[in-house]
């Protein structure tokens, strides 16, 4: 326990519904994938997610049932119903077979959140291509080596997107198509590109979705690591067994919910919890067109009365910025579940949330990697703010001493690991399978997170073991940045760090050497941020570019980010010996 942040009980008598999770100790004794994927539609065995999320609800009693509600930036409001989204994405899948896209070809969407992005993700999966989302703040050099790496063959995007993918095209072979949804921004599409409208319109309405079976590819995610360039985390169509399972219990989601995951479909968060685990619980989800604002989220909730709520540490801290009496102006009351995940989640958050939405915010935690939530908070057990609950029922996740021995003492400090397999755990990082099998050692996933286990088996995060950025929830590559910065031809070398911030918990900091000729004057400094956020995009670009004499580096020529940090933290430098400038 955090000591000022006492636990606090639920009675479960006194919550909003019965939780579909009652006993988390009888639930984790009787869990089997077996009884969750026999909950699912899997005729002779085939599973697809597109199929588990739509059509098994259109076929059914759900066919009129809102699937979406969709309220765009300009507020008006379009819904559609698991009907039409069966139909819309059967469209899609027809236009794509129609353009010649196989099975296993990678198909990758860069838009903003609006209704053809869902429509297309699961057009893709009914094809049995591997849907590959990426974010729309993302930079042309961001796009180039997510496709690049994954070889994708197409990219459907929106005209406002589209300069940041002709900045990069002619590098990227292997795309054949590029389609574009023009119709909402009434804009004209170039000749060398495809009309979404065009070939989406006239498709027809059926579509007998691809037979894919358990291990064959779905979604591709790219998600960062210290010394590479971002790594595409494939996963298969079983993982929405582990989507639809971690819906039910550790989410809470129950037929008549309206659900709202915050998350862009751009990470991994907006595609497990924004589309896979409300859908194939065939729940109402709302998705948002714009951004944060935090009166236009409270409204949001009172007007459509949304009852489960999934959202991120930094959000909740810009609302705990604006002040309690915002909320005080809004009927929240259809709320019972309020659940975050992505980075740590202060204890205050915690507490704030019992006293402003009458409930504690549920932490969870996962990763890209393991494609499902592993540990959490859930509605009917004790919370302990500031841990991130407890394992999720059929996965065994815990605390490893550096042989990979389970810690067994109390508030010991160790890897935090996943024992393999479970549904949606990634299967490749595309193209690189020894990477892949370097996160597998002593027979677990290593997670490359730090935590600690109490005695009652609740988990409490303690820091990443590597570099990577975790800025507002998003992972960020290092290497990512200092290659763009390096690209700028007054720049030596560059090393880059997460520097703590108090709302996005880190921001990226980037420190620079100059070439000869070169002198830190303004216009250096205004081209360089101006250099970075033209290629990288506002989600990866630096927020501080800082000027300094000599980068420490070991004898090896490595970058010490570690030591960097430690100097903008004022922190001890710690071990030194290998620093190449001692
Ligand atoms: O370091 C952990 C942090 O985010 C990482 C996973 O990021 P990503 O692969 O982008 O997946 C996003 C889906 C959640 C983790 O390795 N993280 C995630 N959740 C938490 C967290 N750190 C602390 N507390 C959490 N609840």
């Amino acid at each position: 326990m955090i000591e000022g942040y006492p636990e606090i009980a639920r009675d479960v008598a006194s919550l909003k519904r019965a939780p579909n999770l009652g006993d988390w100790a009888a639930l984790r004794e009787s869990f089997s994938w077996d009884d969750m994927w026999a909950e699912l539609d899997t005729p002779g065995g085939l599973i697809n997610m597109a199929h588990e999320c739509i059509d098994r609800h259109a076929n059914g009693a759900n066919a009129d049932k809102p699937a979406i509600i969709w309220q765009a930036a300009d507020d008006h409001v379009e819904t559609y119903t698991y009907g039409d989204f069966k139909r819309q994405s059967n469209k899609v899948a027809n236009a794509l077979k129609g353009l010649g896209i196989e099975k296993g070809e990678r198909v990758f969407i860069l838009s903003d959140r609006i209704p053809e992005l869902y429509f297309s993700c699961f057009g893709i999966l009914k094809i049995g291509a591997i849907m590959a989302p990426l974010f729309s703040a993302f930079g042309p050099e961001p796009i180039k080596e997510r496709v690049a790496r994954a070889e994708g063959s197409v990219i459907i995007t929106t005209p406002k997107l589209l300069p940041k993918v002709n900045a990069i095209r002619s590098q990227l072979p292997s795309v054949r198509h590029v389609i574009v949804i023009a119709h909402r921004e009434g804009a004209t599409v170039a000749p060398e590109d495809i009309d979404y409208a065009s070939i989406v319109d006239p498709a027809s309405e059926e579509f007998e979705v691809e037979r894919t079976g358990a291990e064959d590819w779905s979604v591709m995610h790219f998600t960062s690591g210290t010394t590479g360039l971002p790594k595409g985390a494939a996963h298969v169509h079983n993982a929405i067994v582990g989507h639809y399972a971690t819906g039910k219990y550790a989410l809470d989601l129950q037929p008549d919910d309206i659900y709202w995951c915050t998350a862009d479909p751009g990470w991994v968060t907006g595609t497990s919890y924004g589309m896979f685990a409300p859908f194939s619980n065939g729940v109402t989800a709302l998705i948002d067109e714009a951004g944060f604002a935090a009166r236009r989220w409270y409204r949001l909730i009172q007007d459509h009365r949304v009852t489960v709520w999934y959202t991120a540490p930094t959000a909740i801290r810009l609302l705990m910025r604006s002040g309690e009496s915002l909320p005080a102006q809004f009927d929240l009351s259809s709320l019972r579940f309020v659940g975050s995940v992505g980075e740590p989640l202060n204890p205050e958050a915690v507490v704030w949330g019992n006293r402003v939405f009458e409930q504690p915010i549920l932490d969870n935690w996962w990763q890209t990697e393991t494609g499902s939530i592993m540990c959490a908070n859930y509605p009917s057990q004790p919370v302990r703010p500031g841990s991130m609950g407890r394992p999720f029922p059929g996965v065994h996740v815990t605390v490893v001493d550096d042989e990979g021995n389970e810690l067994t003492e109390p508030a010991a400090e160790g890897a935090l690991v996943v024992q393999p397999p479970w549904p949606s755990m990634f299967r490749t990082y595309w193209n690189d399978q020894e990477r892949y099998d370097s996160r597998f050692k002593n027979g677990w996933y290593y997670t490359g997170d730090r935590a600690k286990r109490d005695e009652d088996g609740y988990i409490w995060f303690v820091g990443r073991d590597d570099d990577v950025i975790n800025t507002a929830g998003h992972l960020v590559s290092p290497f990512e940045v200092e290659s763009v910065l390096i690209e700028h031809p007054a720049v030596a070398e560059a090393g880059v760090i997460g520097k703590p911030d108090e709302v996005a918990m880190e921001v990226v900091k980037a420190f620079v050497t100059l070439n000869e000729g070169h002198s830190e004057t303004p216009e250096l400094m205004r081209e360089l941020n101006r250099h970075c956020r033209d290629r990288l995009g506002p989600a990866v670009a630096p927020r501080e570019i800082a000027v300094i004499d000599i980068l420490p580096k070991t004898r090896s020529g490595k970058i010490m980010r570690r030591l960097l940090k430690a100097r903008e933290l004022g922190l001890p430098e710690g071990d030194t010996s290998t620093l190449e400038e001692d």
